[in-house]
Order: structure tokens, then sequence, then C-alpha cells
């Protein structure tokens, strides 16, 4: 017979969930070491987009180079970038660096600690502030996170769209007022491990015998995806421009996509040899040797494709304009750089 409703109190589901938190959750990942607010934070902020086996090497060396608040506060935003590199959505970075500066200089370096305060952090939403009000200050708040979206969504059958309201209504149902810090993680590392994305392990699951779409079979099916928009493809032809065995970057605007990274000079569209010639004389009033275009390829963000057209250009002298910055190739690249850059750098390495 089929169930329509979910049978378990929300006492009777803390229970069973910290039970088994107590015995399978994870307990020693990096951010639940020496634990306070700033680790934690910069931790929700690296896993907000990026999973926990990539997350965790950035985390070691960000936490290395930026201990505290007051490291971040006062580094230089190029440098917080760099450690960032990789990482993608940079948006993030930029965000903790002003965040930690009002924090530090705004806030006399006192860490906010209730929802609302939190939540004017930039970068910091209401799943984040709560993620950290109840790991970092063991106080009682909701989340709803990709993971928890995905076991709510399962366990109550939600199958209309949007979802944000519904899960939201039952995420704050549930939600422990005893041992907030176990529950969060305990609601991120079911659905890290058990309630995953494709074929759940639901023989191993505490809610096995309650989740109604274990239940109906349509596990697999939840939660529903977004109705997909098809993304539009904007082109770009990058500048690479080789003079010597170094390269020439330039810092990107600070709006924008990549701002504030450095990158290839580009124009829109892929150009023609012929036209990359024209605009080398006249906007960089140069005259390449040579032009050699490699095939183009796609780098997606989530609200456009971006077809990028790699032509490098090699020159008999230095470019007279804006000399920003020349990468001697083979050195150490230490400034932050979006990730189709760095693909195109270490092919140039390999190809010189
Ligand atoms: N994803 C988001 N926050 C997390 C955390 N604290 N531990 C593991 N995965 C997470």
């Amino acid at each position: 017979m089929k169930q329509h409703s979910f049978s378990l109190s929300a006492t009777t589901f803390q229970k069973k969930l910290l039970k088994w938190f107590d015995t399978h959750g994870r307990k020693d990942l990096p951010w639940q070491k020496n634990k306070n607010p700033y680790r934690v934070w910069i931790s929700e902020v690296m896993l907000q987009q990026t999973q926990v086996t990539t997350v965790i090497p950035y985390y070691e060396r960000f936490m290395e180079k930026f201990p505290d608040v007051e490291k971040l506060a006062k580094a230089d935003e190029n440098v917080v970038l760099h450690f960032w590199a990789g990482l993608g959505y940079y948006h993030r970075a930029r965000h903790l660096h002003s965040a930690s500066k009002k924090i530090f200089f705004t806030l006399d370096n006192q860490f906010p600690d209730n929802l609302e305060s939190l939540q004017t952090l930039p970068g910091v939403g209401r799943s984040t502030a709560a993620a950290i009000l109840s790991l970092a200050f063991e106080k009682p708040a909701t989340i709803l996170d990709g993971n928890v979206k995905r076991v709510l969504s399962r366990l109550h059958a939600i199958d209309e769209w949007p979802l944000d309201k519904t899960l939201w209504e039952i995420a704050e149902k549930y939600s422990a007022k005893k041992r907030p810090a176990d529950y969060t993680q305990a609601m991120m590392d079911l659905g890290a491990t058990i309630c995953i994305r494709g074929k759940p392990r639901c023989e191993r699951c505490p809610f096995v015998k309650n989740c109604l779409a274990h239940l109906q079979g349509i596990e697999k099916d939840l939660p529903l995806k977004k109705p997909t928009k098809k993304l539009p493809v904007k082109t770009v032809t990058f500048f690479i421009f080789r003079y010597q065995n170094h390269i020439f970057l330039e810092k990107r605007p600070a709006s924008g996509i990549w701002s504030g990274l450095f990158s290839f000079p580009e124009e829109s569209n892929l150009l023609t040899t012929s036209e990359i010639k024209k605009i080398c004389r006249k906007r960089f009033l140069c005259n390449p040797a040579k032009i050699q275009c490699w095939d183009s390829f796609r780098h997606t963000f989530t609200h456009f494709h971006l077809d990028i057209l790699p032509a490098i250009i090699d020159l008999k002298e230095s470019l007279e304009k804006e000399a920003q910055f020349w990468y001697k190739l083979e050195q150490n690249l230490n400034i932050g750089v979006p990730a189709p850059v760095k693909k195109l750098i270490t092919q140039l390495e390999t190809a010189s």
C-alpha cells in the first residue's frame, strides 16, 4: 500500500538521525578540528559549490596562509585570489575578503553570532548563516543546502517545482534544539554519504522504512531538476602575446566575469587571422611575427557558455601599450588566473 504522509514526529526524526550520526557521521574533517567561527565560515563558503574532497587541500592551504580574520582582512586581494585559483566561482573569494574587512575593521573583530547579522556578510545567505551558527556557536538554526534538499525532498517525496518554500518549512519543522551542531552535520552527512545523487544507498539509511520516495520507488528521480533553460553562447578570442618566452597577462576589471583575476587581452567573437592582425596593429600597436590559432573550446558558466579561440601571437618586439604583466613561461605562476587561462598556460609551457 502506498504511504502518503511522512510518519515520524520531529523528535523521533532527530533521535534516529543523531543515533545514526554517532556511529556513521564524519567527525574528522579539517574544519571540525580547532573549531571556531572563522574556520567554519571559510569551509562553508568553499563548500557552497565545491565537493569536500576538492575543498580539503584548498582549505588547508588557505588556513595556513590566512589563519584568522585579521590575516585575511589585511591581505592583498591578488594573494587571496591566488589561494582560491582553481576552486572557481571567484566572487566567493572576493566576498570572503570584503567580509573579513567588515568584521575586523567595522565590527571590531567581533564575529557576528546571530542569523540576521551573519547574513549581512557578503556571500553569506540563509543556509550558510545557519550552518555557521549551529556548527560554530552551537545555536539551533536550520540549514537547507544541496545535500539537505535531496534528503528532504526524498523523505517527503516532493515532486513539485519550485521546491524551496516547501523544503524550508519541512527543514524548520525537524530542526533540532538539542545538539544543533551534530544535527546540522548529520543532515549534511546523510545527504553526502547515503542519500547521494544518482543511486542512493537506501539499505544503509536510518529512514529506509519511512522515506516516501523509497516506498514509492521514485528516490532516484528526486529531487526534480530545475526545468532547464538553454544557455546562451558567447564567443571570444584570447590574444596570447608571446615575446621571448614570456606571455602577456592583464588584470581584469573589478566587475563582470573573472573580475580581479589575470587573463589574456580579449576581443568578442571568434576572429579570423586577418582580423586578429588588424586588431594587433590598431589596439596593441604591434606587428605580429606569427599568428597561430588553436582549436576553440568551451567554458561553461552558470548563465552562459563561453567559446574561446586562443590566438598565439609571436612578437619580435615587446608591447608598447599598458605593459601590465609579462609572465615568464615555466616560472611559478603566483597570481590568480581563471581555469581556462591556467589550462592554456600549461599547454604553452609544454609546447615551448
Ligand atoms: N557541505 C557543506 N558544509 C559541510 C560540512 N560542514 N561538512 C561536510 N560537507 C559540507
